[in-house]
């Protein structure tokens, strides 16, 4: 960084193959889980996509303030993208108060990026309760031991409480060992919106769009139109 302040030295041209109309479907779900897929694989393979599920999520709280932070997309099909959280975080409780939502997965080595806006919906407990014990013993505990968003005096506090939550709830090795926090949860963004951007030559980059026309799934061509942007 220079000392004006001035971020980046170095001014990378955007090399990608691009987005045709050809290449994008009536209804968008088929080319983003194909973007997702090769993100994933290109992770593995080439090392320069270290989360490719890592999702910025920006909400609004009650007085109109935006926010942003990123986590993990867990789920990504016809309704939409999902993730799971602390309901009683930041996030979880402007999300309560205004269920609206922005997201994007930025892939930089790829000159990719999505887009999704639209309305915010809690995860069912059926499938919170499925996916928490899904996740390692280590995680589950510190769901209990962590009130996401809420202070605390220092690490120690939260390394004891911690210790206090795997005391009460041994490993057994069993995945029902650690009981689903109530605050602990998720939710889906069902869009209204979608935009596949695409980084090329000269900036003169793709973007592709879809605007919801009505009910329906990300799979459905009756639910979208389809258009272009200016880069
Ligand atoms: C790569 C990455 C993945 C993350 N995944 C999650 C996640 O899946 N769920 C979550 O609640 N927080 C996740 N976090 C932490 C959030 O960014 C954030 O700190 C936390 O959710 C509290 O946000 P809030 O105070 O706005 O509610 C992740 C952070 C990073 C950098």
């Amino acid at each position: 960084m220079s000392t004006d302040g001035r971020t980046g030295s170095d001014r990378v041209d955007y090399t990608g193959e691009g987005l045709s109309e050809a290449q994008a479907p009536d209804a968008p779900l088929l080319v983003v889980q194909a973007w997702l897929d090769e993100a994933i694989v290109r992770g593995r393979e080439r090392g320069d996509v270290p989360e490719p599920t890592a999702l910025s999520v920006a909400t609004v709280d009650a007085d109109g303030m935006p926010d942003v932070r990123t986590v993990l997309m867990r789920y990504l099909d016809a309704t939409g993208p999902a993730f799971f959280t602390g309901l009683s975080s930041a996030k979880g409780r402007q999300l309560a108060a205004r269920p609206v939502m922005a997201a994007a997965l930025t892939w930089p080595s790829m000159f990719r990026a999505v887009r999704f806006r639209g309305q915010a919906h809690q995860l069912d407990r059926g499938l919170v309760t499925d996916y928490f014990r899904s996740r390692p013993y280590g995680s589950r505990i510190s769901a209990h031991a962590s009130a996401q968003s809420s202070p605390v005096a220092g690490r120690a506090e939260l390394e004891q409480t911690y210790r206090d939550c795997e005391q009460r709830w041994p490993d057994h090795g069993d995945p029902e060992d650690v009981p689903v926090p109530e605050h602990w949860g998720g939710f889906r963004l069902v869009p209204d919106s979608v935009e596949l951007w695409a980084g090329r030559r000269g900036r003169l980059h793709d973007r592709i769009v879809w605007d919801r026309l009505g009910p329906g799934g990300l799979d459905d061509p009756a639910a979208w139109r389809r258009g272009r942007l200016q880069p």
